[in-house]
């Protein structure tokens, strides 16, 4: 069992902590992600697309109540380095909106998709853009054994690991992987958590 507890500040210079985050939901699989992470007491970080999260705002309101983290991963998932600076703004705004009408905050953290960055789209927000230290290629490989071998291999304290909580082998491995990562001594924390609250503006 990880020793992290709702509500109870965790320090990861001391603790070995990682930061587990899900992409491109809410979605049909989110809930069963929940009671997986429920049962190991482990914290998330979900970075939401805005439409899905304007046709699922319950399962956000579960996520968000269960004390996991929201981040922005913009409203239809564009390549934000394709867009002009006003498509870019619209993007997080609409996603902003749709997370503010279902759970009543504005998210502190972005993540473009496909991690597509430049100087153009970083310009247009003063909210920190999070990547990611390990790809667990889930979204590759739909096959739960591949995605435990791939995270276990990989994982290093202060790990930031992408997931995608759309594809069910994901969610399914997730029993797995809590528990090996748990033995192992790691705390399963929010990215906000693994930077004492202030992450860098660029994470990765
Ligand atoms: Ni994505």
């Amino acid at each position: 069992m990880s020793s992290a507890t709702a509500g109870k500040p965790v320090d990861c210079r001391r603790a070995k902590c990682v930061a587990l985050t899900f992409d491109d939901g809410p979605g049909v699989y989110t809930d069963a992600l929940l009671r997986h992470l429920a049962a190991y007491r482990a914290r998330a970080t979900f970075f939401v697309v805005g439409r899905n999260v304007a046709a699922n705002p319950g399962i956000l309101r579960r996520t968000y109540a269960a004390g996991h983290e929201i981040g922005s991963h913009t409203w239809s998932h564009p390549d934000l380095t394709r867009l002009s600076a006003l498509g870019v703004r619209s993007e997080l705004a609409r996603a902003d909106r749709a997370i503010r009408a279902a759970i009543g905050i504005t998210p502190k953290l972005v993540r473009p998709p496909y991690g597509a960055l430049n100087a153009a789209v970083r310009s247009q927000t003063a909210r920190p853009m999070v990547l990611w230290s390990v790809d667990t290629l889930d979204w590759r490989f739909r096959n739960s054994a591949r995605v435990i071998r791939k995270t276990t291999a990989s994982v290093r304290p202060g790990s930031v690991i992408l997931f995608h909580d759309i594809h069910p082998s994901t969610v399914a491995a997730m029993p797995a992987l809590l528990k090996v990562l748990s033995k192992r001594g790691y705390t399963f924390v929010t990215v906000s958590q693994l930077y004492g609250g202030r992450p860098p503006r660029l994470v990765y």
